[in-house]
C-alpha cells in the first residue's frame, strides 16, 4: 500500500490514518444510532400522550348509527378536530380495517385497507415504552404512530376510529436534521467531541511512536559510521543507548537495550574477527619462519647426499641420511604441536577424567627424560616419592603437560642442574610443581611464556626445533581440567611452573 502512497511509510502516518478512519467510522455511527433513538423517542412520546385521542373522540361524537358508519357526522366531526392542528389524521374503519372516512384530502390515500393486527397491542399496553406502528394509509408501505378505539354498536364492534400521530413527525433522517436545532446542536458536539479525541489520540501516538523514532535515529547514526578495530565509532550515539533500561518493562526500552547488546556483541565480534585474521597472518608468518629451517636443512642433507653418494663412504652417507632425517622429525614435530593447538582451539576436545596417581605419572614421565638428563649431568627427582597421591584428570593430557616442562628444563639447566618435581597434597587438591636451577626467563619475557610462538630472549633451542608452542598448548591442556598454570622465575637462578588438580576421592 505505502508504495502507491509514499507518505503512508512511516508507522505515524499509518497510525494517523487508522484512527482517523476509525473516528469517522465512529462519529457517523454514533450520528445515526443517536438521530434514531431521537426518532423513536419522540414517536414514543407523541403516541403515549396522544393515546386516549382516539377514545376521546369516540366518546364524544357518533360516528356509527344502526350499525353503519354515519359517514356525514365524521366528516363533520373531522372538520371541527381539524382546529388540533394538521399533525392528527382521522379515519373510519370498519371492524376488517377497510377505511370508510376520513379527515384529510382524498388525493393523498393510498391504501383502502389498514391491518388490525397491531390494535390488540396498542389496547393490551397499559403504558406505552416503544412506539407501536401502523398503516399509515398516505402511504403504500409507511408505518407510523397511532392512537385507536373500538366503536360498539349494541355490544357489536362495528368498527374504529383510527388516528394517524403526528403526521409531521420527520419521516426521514435529513428532514430532522434540518428541522431541529436540538438534533443540529447534539451533532455538532458529537463531531466535535470525535476531532477532539481525534487530536489528542494523534497527540499520544506521536508520544508513543517518539522512542522508536528516536531508536532509528540513534542506529541509523551507528550505521553511517560502522564498525571498527578500536571499538564503535560512533560513540554518543552508543551512549545514547546506553539510556535505554535493560529492567523496564516497557517494550521499547526492551527493544532499546536488546539492540545495544546485539551491538555490543556484533562490535565484540568484529574485534575477533580482526584479531583471528591478525593470529592467523602471525601463525602462517610463524609457521614459514619455524619450518624454513628445518626444510633447508633436509632439503640440503638430502640434495648433498644425492650429489655424494658416489664419492663418498657409506659411513659418510649414512650420516647424511640420519641428519636429512632429523631434520624431517623435526618438521614433523612441528607440524603436530601446530595440529594440537588448533586442535585445542577449536573447542571440541574430549576430556576423559579418571582418579589416577600422580606421583606414578611424574615418575613414568621422568623415565622418557632419564637418558637425557644423563647426558647433560642433571638430576631429575620427585618429592614426596608416594604413589598414594590420588588426583583426578585426563592422564595422557596431564602427561604431554609434565613432558613440556621437564623438557623446557633441561634444556634450559646447565650441567649439573637439578630438576625436582614436587607435589604438595592438601585437603581438596594436590599441587604440581616443577622447578628448575637454570637459566631462568628475563622478567621482561615471563608474563609472555604461554602466548604461542614466544621464546624468551635467553631460549635454548639445542638440536631440536622449537616452535615456542609447548607452554601454549600446557595451559590449553590445563584450562581443559578448570587448572592454572603460574611461572616463577629469577634469571641465571631457576625457574619453577606450578598448577593444581582436583584431589581424588573428595
Ligand atoms: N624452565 C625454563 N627455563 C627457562 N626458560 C624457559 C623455561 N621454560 C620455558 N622457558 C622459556 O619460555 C619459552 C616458551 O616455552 P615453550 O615450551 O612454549 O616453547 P619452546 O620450548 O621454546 O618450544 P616447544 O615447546 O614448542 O618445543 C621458551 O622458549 C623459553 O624461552
Ligand atoms: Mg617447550
Amino acid at each position: 500500500m505505502s508504495k502507491h502512497f509514499p507518505f503512508l511509510q512511516t508507522i505515524r502516518a499509518r497510525l494517523a490514518l487508522t484512527l482517523f478512519v476509525s473516528f469517522s467510522l465512529l462519529a457517523v455511527f454514533s450520528s445515526l444510532i443517536f438521530m434514531q433513538a431521537s426518532s423513536e423517542h419522540q414517536q414514543e412520546i407523541t403516541q403515549r400522550m396522544n393515546a386516549d385521542l382516539a377514545q376521546h373522540v369516540v366518546k364524544e361524537y357518533l360516528l356509527f348509527e344502526k350499525g353503519e358508519a354515519n359517514l356525514q357526522a365524521a366528516k363533520q366531526t373531522f372538520e371541527k378536530l381539524m382546529v388540533l392542528g394538521p399533525n392528527f389524521e382521522f379515519y373510519v374503519l370498519d371492524a376488517s380495517g377497510k377505511v370508510l372516512a376520513y379527515s384529510t384530502d382524498p388525493a393523498k390515500i393510498k391504501r383502502q385497507a389498514v391491518d388490525t393486527a397491531v390494535f390488540s397491542e396498542f389496547f393490551q399496553s397499559k403504558t406505552i415504552n416503544k412506539p407501536i406502528c401502523g398503516d399509515d394509509p398516505r402511504s403504500t408501505s409507511g408505518k407510523k404512530v397511532f392512537s385507536v378505539a373500538p366503536i360498539y354498536n349494541d355490544q357489536q364492534l362495528s368498527g374504529y376510529l383510527y388516528v394517524i400521530l403526528g403526521s409531521e413527525i420527520y419521516d426521514d433522517i435529513a428532514s430532522m436534521v434540518k428541522g431541529s436545532g436540538i438534533v443540529q446542536g447534539a451533532l455538532w458536539s458529537i463531531f466535535l467531541g470525535v476531532t477532539f479525541s481525534l487530536l489528542a489520540t494523534l497527540w499520544f501516538a506521536g508520544i508513543i511512536t517518539r522512542p522508536l523514532r528516536m531508536l532509528t535515529s540513534q542506529v541509523q547514526a551507528i550505521r553511517a559510521e560502522g564498525f571498527s578495530s578500536e571499538g564503535m565509532k560512533n560513540e554518543p550515539a552508543m551512549n545514547a543507548l546506553c539510556k535505554w533500561n535493560d529492567a523496564s518493562s516497557n517494550e521499547m526500552h526492551a527493544l532499546g537495550s536488546s539492540f545495544k547488546t546485539l551491538l555490543e556483541k556484533l562490535d565484540e565480534q568484529y574485534k575477533n574477527v580482526i584479531t583471528i585474521d591478525q593470529l592467523r597472518k602471525e601463525l602462517l608468518s610463524h609457521i614459514s619462519h619455524d619450518l624454513r629451517t628445518p626444510l633447508a636443512s633436509l632439503l640440503g642433507y638430502l640434495e648433498t647426499w644425492e650429489l655424494n653418494h658416489k664419492k663418498v663412504s657409506a659411513e659418510e652417507s649414512t650420516g647424511y641420511i640420519a641428519t636429512a632425517k632429523l631434520s624431517a622429525q623435526k618438521i614433523s614435530k612441528l607440524v603436530e604441536q601446530l595440529f594440537e593447538l588448533a586442535y585445542l582451539d577449536s573447542g571440541n576436545v574430549q576430556v576423559n577424567i579418571e582418579p589416577f596417581s600422580i606421583a606414578e605419572l611424574v615418575q613414568d614421565t621422568l623415565q622418557k627424560f632419564k637418558i637425557l638428563a644423563a647426558e647433560k649431568g642433571l638430576a631429575l627427582e620427585v618429592e614426596p616419592k608416594d604413589s598414594s597421591i590420588q588426583v583426578v584428570g585426563d592422564i595422557e593430557k596431564l602427561e604431554r603437560v609434565l613432558s613440556n616442562l621437564i623438557d623446557n628444563a633441561i634444556r634450559h639447566t646447565g650441567e649439573g642442574g637439578r630438576i625436582v618435581v614436587r607435589l604438595s597434597r592438601s585437603t581438596r587438591s594436590v599441587a604440581v610443581e616443577v622447578s628448575d636451577n637454570g637459566i631462568g626467563i628475563p622478567p621482561e619475557d615471563l608474563p609472555h611464556v604461554f602466548e604461542p610462538h614466544f621464546k624468551a630472549g635467553n631460549s635454548v633451542r639445542g638440536n631440536t626445533a622449537h616452535g615456542g608452542l609447548g607452554l601454549a598448548i600446557s595451559k590449553k591442556l590445563l584450562d581443559l581440567h578448570q587448572a592454572s598454570i603460574q611461572v616463577k622465575s629469577r634469571e641465571t637462578e631457576g625457574t619453577s611452573f606450578e598448577f593444581c588438580l582436583p584431589a581424588a576421592g573428595v
